[in-house]
């Protein structure tokens, strides 16, 4: 199976299954000199795990990384970073009803098709449980962009179903596990996903990821434009099935003279373009939102076929989310580093010597040489 690798400068490649016995990832190209330690990953990884709240799945994974490489002495080498993460909560018995068909709405179908086996305990290489490496290197990835520009990435929910949130209050977001930005809906949000489990189906989800400060010049036009290496990379997500990047759908309703950020002394006016423009960060705020569909592990008895192709009604016991965007937002974040951190480093491979002919807009961040604790 290929396709596990993404990112050109600092490249990650991850491996594993959801009830195989570990899961781990390799990033290549982490510049030397970051400090780094195994603890330094927990608090990234609780924020995507499972059983914090009644309203995701009740798996408990340590999620204890193990480093393997590419650190010496609490700082990185430059050489090959390899984590793993051992999975110590696997009930592949969970499975053995749903091994012989296909779940609609999940990879089942397709997987089998393709490869003419299956690994179905928990969904195998299609399960999320991948995801958790990539929050691990995106841990990495953020570190690094806070040391060079002080840039914070962050996510959080925005729509679940039909409960709409406005984004006020950053710090309200990480108050609750649910990573909710409106305190005054929560209530109501937190009675509709009761209702949901109750009925044993699932939601979708509407994700924002945001980046502040990123400076002015990152992305790689005309293949590696930095939005189209961020949907590409939010998109790969799991159960995502749109991403938009600042405006995104909205364009579509907009003229020219409400869309276009007007430039002045004081800098942009506006962020429609979600910092983006020309594939080239302008400087802005990076935001982008992706959509994540409502999973097919439910409850609710559905129609499908057999491995023998025979007609069968299906239902997923087991543990599941019913609303995978709450878990998604640290692994949005850890795709968005990610792309940013490589796009630096390529940015430097091309552009270190160019002189800036600014003009410079307040507020900017500055591109500049790594510096060693
Ligand atoms: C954090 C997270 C948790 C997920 N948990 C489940 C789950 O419990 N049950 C399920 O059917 N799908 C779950 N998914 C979605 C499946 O992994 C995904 O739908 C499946 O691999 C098919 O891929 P696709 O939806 O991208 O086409 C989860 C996704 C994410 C991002």
């Amino acid at each position: 199976m290929a396709g596990n690798t993404f990112g050109t400068s600092l490249a990650v490649t991850t491996f594993g299954e959801s009830h195989g016995p570990a899961i781990g990832c390799i990033i290549a190209g982490c510049p030397p000199g970051i400090p780094l330690a195994e603890g330094d990953f927990d608090a990234d990884l609780q924020r995507r795990a499972t059983g914090r709240t009644r309203h995701t799945s009740q798996r408990h994974e340590e999620d204890r990384v193990e480093i393997l490489s590419g650190v010496f002495e609490g700082l990185t080498t430059g050489t090959p970073i390899s984590l793993l993460i051992r999975n110590t909560d696997a009930r592949s018995k969970d499975y053995t009803k749903i091994a012989q068909c296909f779940r609609p709405g999940h990879a089942d179908f397709t997987y089998w098709r393709k490869y003419g086996i299956r690994d179905p305990r928990g969904g195998g290489r299609s399960s999320a449980r991948e995801t958790t490496v990539r929050v691990a290197a995106g841990v990495i990835a953020k570190r690094f962009l806070q040391r060079q520009f002080g840039t914070v990435v962050r996510a959080c929910l925005r729509q679940v179903g039909p409960i709409r949130a406005q984004l006020t209050d950053w710090q309200a977001v990480e108050s609750t596990p649910l990573f909710w930005p409106e305190p005054e809906t929560q209530a109501q949000l937190e009675s509709y996903l009761d209702g949901l489990r109750k009925a044993g189906d699932s939601i979708g989800a509407l994700v924002e990821v945001e980046a502040s400060p990123v400076p002015v010049g990152l992305g790689e036009p005309v293949y590696g434009k930095l939005d189209s290496e961020l949907a590409a990379a939010l998109m790969s997500i799991n159960a995502v099935k749109a991403v938009e990047i600042g405006d995104g759908m909205a364009v579509v309703e907009q003229r020219g003279s409400e869309h276009r950020d007007e430039i002045g002394t004081q800098g942009f006016s506006s962020n429609h373009s979600g910092g983006v423009l020309g594939g080239i960060s302008s400087g802005q705020p990076v935001v982008a939102r992706m959509a994540l569909k409502p999973t097919s592990s439910i409850l609710v008895p559905g129609n499908t076929l057999n491995v023998a192709g025979e007609a069968v009604e299906v239902v997923t016991k087991g543990r599941h989310d019913p609303c995978v965007g709450i878990r998604a937002i640290p692994i949005a974040e850890a795709m968005m580093a990610l792309v940013l951190a490589d796009q630096v480093l390529r940015h430097r491979a091309q552009n270190a010597d160019v002189a800036d002919p600014g003009p410079k807009l307040s507020g900017e961040a500055q591109l500049r040489a790594p510096s060693v604790d």
